[in-house]
């Protein structure tokens, strides 16, 4: 697909995630493979601008992380503007912008973003983005306030009149939070509002299954995978090759899961320092885990590590208590093995409780 003046690898993309979707995850997703688009974590405007080392750790990139679109959030369209021209200074390929609720309600109560509630600052704002940079500009924002204020389409419709380059939308409205189902229709509606720019689909995806359902059902062009890719880095190669092929590649084993944990672990230590790194690392490392199999005692170790010796040594202890429920090849005879992923389209009956659904991270998250 196409996006903006980009020609992409593949239709997949990596959600933001605050506190998670850094230079080092970005950099362990990409080399695994069959993501096209990662963007940084959001970005205060304002902060960039006044090069706030927090706001330059989150831009940080390397060449490897190509095509990088960095997110911003503000509603001061000055500080918007300059944002964005600094940012393509940095090299990012895109912009994004963080676009919460559209509805003022939420604004007179002090939440979601101003620039959302009024259709035509809105546009005003992102069109002077837009001329101040060459690169593309897109946005990502929720289905709506609520099911009675499903503004996306009308804003996705605006935005493509003013020049933005793609709408990613989360199919959810912010009333919605993370629960329920991702409301497929509603995207749908999003594709049907705009046209000529991508859309990009976003919620709820963890199978390649999952993404082939939302690209079917929706008309989008790609589709945005976030706490999918927490759960199983390999989502975004295997998709890729599903999508091309219809064929299912197997999870990978345990023991590629470590290396590649162990990968992502090395990164953080280099990007943070050892301990930094290494405190931060206890909340991924358990994400990882959530597919090890039986690993109680390894998530419980793995919270408290501050160098890379605990790593190592809570690996090590992890590795030898496992040992007794495994073949040769190191992975868990089948009987302990942990139940493949499962699509939340492919659950009806489940409730939204069992295996397919994904737990939110801890952190700000009624903010997306
Ligand atoms: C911990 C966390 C942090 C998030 N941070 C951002 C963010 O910085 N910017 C943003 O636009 N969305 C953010 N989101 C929303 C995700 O990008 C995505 O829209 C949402 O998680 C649904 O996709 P998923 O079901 O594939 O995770 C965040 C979500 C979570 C759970």
């Amino acid at each position: 697909m196409r996006l903006g003046p980009y020609e992409l690898s593949s239709n997949l993309f990596l959600s933001p995630l605050a506190g998670y979707t850094n230079l080092p995850m970005r950099e362990t997703l990409r080399e695994i493979g069959g993501l096209g688009w990662a963007t940084t974590d959001l970005v205060n405007a304002r902060s960039l601008l006044e090069r706030n080392a927090t706001a330059l750790k989150l831009v940080a990139t390397s060449p490897a992380d190509r095509p990088l679109a960095i997110q911003l959030f503000g509603s001061v369209a000055e500080e918007m503007r300059d944002a964005a021209a600094m940012c393509e200074s940095m090299g990012a390929q895109s912009i994004d912008i963080n676009m919460g609720c559209p509805v003022r309600k939420v604004v007179k109560i002090g939440g979601g973003s101003a620039m959302m509630t009024e259709l035509d600052k809105t546009a005003a704002l992102v069109r002077e983005m837009i001329s101040a940079v060459k690169i593309p500009v897109t946005a990502k924002m929720r289905l709506g306030w609520d099911d009675d204020n499903l503004t996306a389409p009308d804003l996705a419709r605006v935005l493509e009149g003013v020049g933005v380059a793609a709408i990613f939308v989360h199919g959810r409205t912010r009333a919605q939070g993370f629960s329920g189902r991702v409301n497929l229709a509603g995207i749908r509606s999003v594709v049907g509002a705009v046209r000529n720019i991508p859309v990009i689909g976003n919620g709820d995806v963890t199978t390649p299954e999952a993404a082939k359902h939302m690209l079917d059902e929706t008309g989008c062009t790609g589709v945005s995978i976030g706490r999918g890719a927490f759960y199983d880095p390999w989502i975004f190669r295997r998709t890729d090759h599903y999508l091309r092929t219809g064929e299912l590649t197997p999870e990978p084993g345990f023991t590629e899961r470590v290396r590649v944990l162990r990968r992502h672990f090395d990164r953080y230590v280099a990007f943070y320092g050892e301990e930094h790194g290494a405190r931060l690392f206890r909340k991924v490392a358990p994400w990882y885990a959530k597919r090890f199999g039986p690993a109680k005692s390894f998530k419980r170790r793995i919270i408290t590590i501050s160098s890379r010796a605990d790593f190592e040594a809570a690996l090590a202890e992890y590795l030898a208590w496992r040992a007794p429920f495994c073949d040769e090849r190191g992975e868990l005879r089948p009987k302990f093995q942990p139940a493949p992923m499962v699509a939340s389209f492919m659950a009806e009956d489940d409730g939204g409780a069992g295996r397919s659904s994904i737990p939110v991270p801890k952190g700000p998250v009624e903010v997306w």
